[in-house]
């Protein structure tokens, strides 16, 4: 099983229609994806489930992920896994691929737990305790997935919200590699070394803590790999990404610590504007084989080769 957080900290960018269409994409190729919406825009939710039918089929249920970081440690009262649902249209198209779309869903209160999990951090009264409140919270996805239930998954693409608030922060401790969907402008590119420097600063201070206090408890030290950005909405003009676009890749890939994945998914309001309203993502809608496609198979052939997961290799 393979963990990827999609994060970047500004909306807009891409990431959700990415991660449903990364994981969409993968599952046609016979992968069995479970996707995890940590962003309280609920919008990779969305992407599946009628507003309707998660009113009445997750929420009322109790089945989104609100429920599980409500736990004063999340996961001690509701089992992760229980929190799984099969979204059924998408799944009737993969059809016979053997592959399949899991999702964990979201829930607009998750702002609110963000919070209350970043009050829980301060509740310790010694260092010690304070370092293992640490641990336990910022760990608490990866232990979650580490759990053998979800050791059928090839893999698990995470969702984050556009910060790098407490529940982004138990994804990237979740995930063996991050992925950065961003647009090519500059404000979006000035934003990617800071980005980095907070990865840094989270994997040292974590993994400071579980050397001098938390190996005992469980907790492993973590390596988050950045598999690097993807460009997303790129202005394409006579089969070129447009100049000005161009000229902001080019500084990322030259000039910053932060890789550039070959891979870039053009502009289309054609195939994403109608983000979710038909519970299936756009790649596995679009008829036959068109430049967007082709771009999202390459992108599929780039992460999942990076991961790993070449078809017929991950089992
Ligand atoms: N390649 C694309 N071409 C055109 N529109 C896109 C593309 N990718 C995303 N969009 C649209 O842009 C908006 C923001 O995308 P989204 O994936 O929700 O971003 P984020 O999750 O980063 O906030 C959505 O309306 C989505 O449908
Ligand atoms: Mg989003």
């Amino acid at each position: 099983m393979r963990v990827v957080a999609v994060m970047n900290y500004k909306g807009g960018v891409g990431k959700t229609t990415l991660t449903a269409n990364l994981g969409a994409v993968a599952a046609s190729r016979g992968l069995r994806v479970l996707l995890i919406d940590l962003d309280p825009q609920t919008n990779l939710t969305f992407s599946f489930y009628s507003i309707d039918e998660w009113h009445h089929q997750l929420k009322d249920t109790g089945r989104t992920i609100k429920r599980w970081y409500e736990d004063e440690l999340p996961g001690r009262e509701t089992s992760l896994a229980d929190l799984v649902v099969t979204p059924g249209r998408v799944n009737t198209v993969l059809g016979d691929t053997g592959g399949c779309v899991d999702l964990i869903s979201s829930h607009l209160g998750l702002i609110d737990i963000d919070l209350e999990l970043a009050a829980r951090l301060g509740g310790a009264t010694t260092l010690e305790g304070s370092k293992r409140k640490f641990l336990d919270l910022h760990g608490c996805l990866r232990r979650a997935l580490a759990n053998g239930q979800f050791a059928g998954y090839d893999l698990v693409l995470i969702d984050c919200a556009p910060n790098f608030g407490l529940v982004t922060k138990t994804a990237i401790v979740a995930s063996e590699q991050v992925l950065v969907p961003a647009k090519a402008d500059y404000l979006s590119t000035l934003g990617l070394e800071y980005l980095v420097g907070n990865l840094t600063t989270l994997v040292e201070q974590f993994n400071d803590y579980v050397h001098h206090k938390g190996g005992d408890q469980g907790h492993r030290p973590i390596a988050p790999g950045l598999l690097g950005v993807v460009f997303t909405m790129v202005q394409i003009y006579s089969q070129q990404v447009v100049l000005a676009q161009h000229t902001y890749i080019e500084e990322v890939r030259l000039n910053s610590q932060v890789p550039v994945l070959d891979s870039k998914i053009r502009n289309s309001p054609r195939h994403f504007g109608d983000a979710g309203e038909s519970g299936v993502p756009a790649m596995l809608r679009a008829a036959g084989r068109d430049e967007v496609v082709r771009e999202f198979d390459q992108l599929a052939d780039e992460v999942l080769g990076a991961l790993g997961l070449k078809p017929g290799e991950h089992r």
